[in-house]
Formats: structure tokens, C-alpha cells, sequence
């Protein structure tokens, strides 16, 4: 079976998991961090290279405080964790997003983690934190608003190639799979530019309970598909 290069996840149902149990949504999110490092561990002992997971969306803050803090808060902790565990997993931790609008320390905790593993050569873990997909393009075009203006760049010379270089996700392939947990069937803002020919899957799943085996599901899923990329033979252009 072939792996996918890179798997991209919306973590979505930590909510309705807790309350199934009658727990905060703060336990749920609690949980459905720890069911990621579990994922992600297994996912980087079996060899695949790139998991991209949207842990906060730029529309996250529109939230309950508290349930803001929560999140904030379990960040914080679990890079902390990451930065412990560094040496002995060996996975390179990266962040997409605006982290400009995180409270400094924990930016100071995401610069000290992504610099601390950058080498590494185990699995590429991205987090996307205060990310949204148009707030990128929108950041996208205005670096390339000002390359052009300073004479850096000629408006000819913006291909697809160039506009993905100035993309938060530059230096990694797009994405094979996106998964979405809990039925839902949105994209809501994450990757519109880099889903643009991954294949998509839905598992019924709350995200504290979606694990390894289901995740291999969509991996032979993925396996059965014929990707075409728009063409009628499926060769990659
Ligand atoms: C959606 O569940 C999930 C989120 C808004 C955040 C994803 C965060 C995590 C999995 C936890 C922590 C991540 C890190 C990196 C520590 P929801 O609250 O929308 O669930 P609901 O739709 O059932 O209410």
C-alpha cells in the first residue's frame, strides 16, 4: 500500500464528545489534543512524512472567552510537551498561521520548538494556529503586492509556482487527503488553495475517538481512488 505524502486533519468534534459525557468543552478539546499526539506518534513510527491539523482558526476567536483561554492554554501545555519529547521522536514541529496575534509567550514557545526541531528528519507535523485560508491568500498577496511595487517582482512572473512561494505552506507538498471528523462536510476556511486536488474523507468519528485503524481506512480509501488531476489517465502533470 502506498502512503500518502501528506495528510492534512479538521479535528472537529471535540465539543459533542464531551458533552455526550457531560464534561466541559475544555475536556474535550483536553482529549482531542491527547488523541493527536497519540495519532501523530504512530503516524511518525509507520513512516509518513507530512500531517498538517488545524488545531485555531482565524474564526476560533469568536468563541466563548473561557473556551478561547482553554484552547490557548492546552497550545501551551502541549508544546511544552513537544519540546520535552523533542529528542526522542524526532519529529519536526512547524506552525501555520498568524501567529503575530498570539500572546507572546506562547509565540516564544512556537519559535523555541520549531527551531529546536528543524533538522529533525522524522515525521513534519504542521499546526495551524489563528489560520484561515483567505487571511492567507490575503497576506499572500500583499508580500506579493509589495515585491512588485519595490521592482522585486514583474506582474508577468507571478505564476501558480510563484503565488504558492509566498503561501504559509511554501516549502511543503499539498496536501494528498483531508480528512474531517464528525460528518461534517466543510472545509471551513482551512487549505482552499492546497486542497485544491486532494481527495476527500469524511469519517463519522468525534476527533477524540478517530484513531490509527481509522485512519488507515482512509489511507486504503485513498489507495482505491484514481486521481486524474483533471486528466483522463491520472498521470501527474
Ligand atoms: C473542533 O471541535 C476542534 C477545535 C476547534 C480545535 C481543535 C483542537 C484540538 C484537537 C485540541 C488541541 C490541539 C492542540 C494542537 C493542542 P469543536 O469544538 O468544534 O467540536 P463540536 O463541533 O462538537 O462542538
Amino acid at each position: 500500500m502506498t502512503l500518502p505524502e501528506h495528510i492534512a486533519i479538521i479535528m472537529d468534534g471535540n465539543g459533542r464528545w464531551a458533552s455526550k459525557r457531560f464534561l466541559t468543552r475544555s475536556a474535550g478539546h483536553k482529549a482531542g489534543g491527547d488523541n493527536l499526539r497519540k495519532l501523530a506518534e504512530r503516524m511518525n513510527a509507520e513512516g509518513f512524512k507530512y500531517l498538517t491539523v488545524y488545531a485555531f482558526s482565524t474564526e476560533n476567536w469568536n468563541r466563548p472567552a473561557e473556551e478561547v483561554r482553554g484552547l490557548m492554554s492546552l497550545m501551551s501545555d502541549y508544546i511544552d510537551r513537544y519540546i520535552k519529547d523533542s529528542k526522542k521522536n524526532n519529529m519536526r514541529i512547524c506552525v501555520i498561521g498568524d501567529i503575530g496575534k498570539l500572546d507572546q509567550v506562547l509565540r516564544d514557545k512556537i519559535e523555541h520548538l520549531t527551531e529546536l526541531t528543524k533538522n529533525h528528519q522524522g515525521m513534519r507535523i504542521t499546526f495551524a494556529i489563528n489560520y484561515g485560508s483567505r487571511d492567507e491568500l490575503v497576506r499572500a498577496a500583499r508580500k506579493i503586492a509589495a515585491a512588485a511595487g519595490s521592482g522585486r517582482l514583474k506582474p508577468a512572473e507571478i505564476d501558480e509556482k510563484r503565488f504558492s512561494s509566498y503561501l504559509d505552506t511554501y516549502d511543503m507538498p499539498d496536501p494528498d487527503i483531508v480528512i474531517r471528523t464528525s460528518g461534517e462536510s466543510r472545509l471551513s476556511n482551512f487549505l482552499l488553495w492546497q486542497l485544491s486536488y486532494s481527495e476527500f474523507f469524511i469519517s463519522p468519528k468525534l476527533w477524540p475517538d478517530f484513531g490509527f485503524d481509522d485512519l488507515m481506512e482512509a489511507v486504503r480509501s485513498f489507495n482505491n481512488r484514481d486521481r486524474r488531476f483533471g486528466r483522463v489517465d491520472g498521470s501527474k502533470a
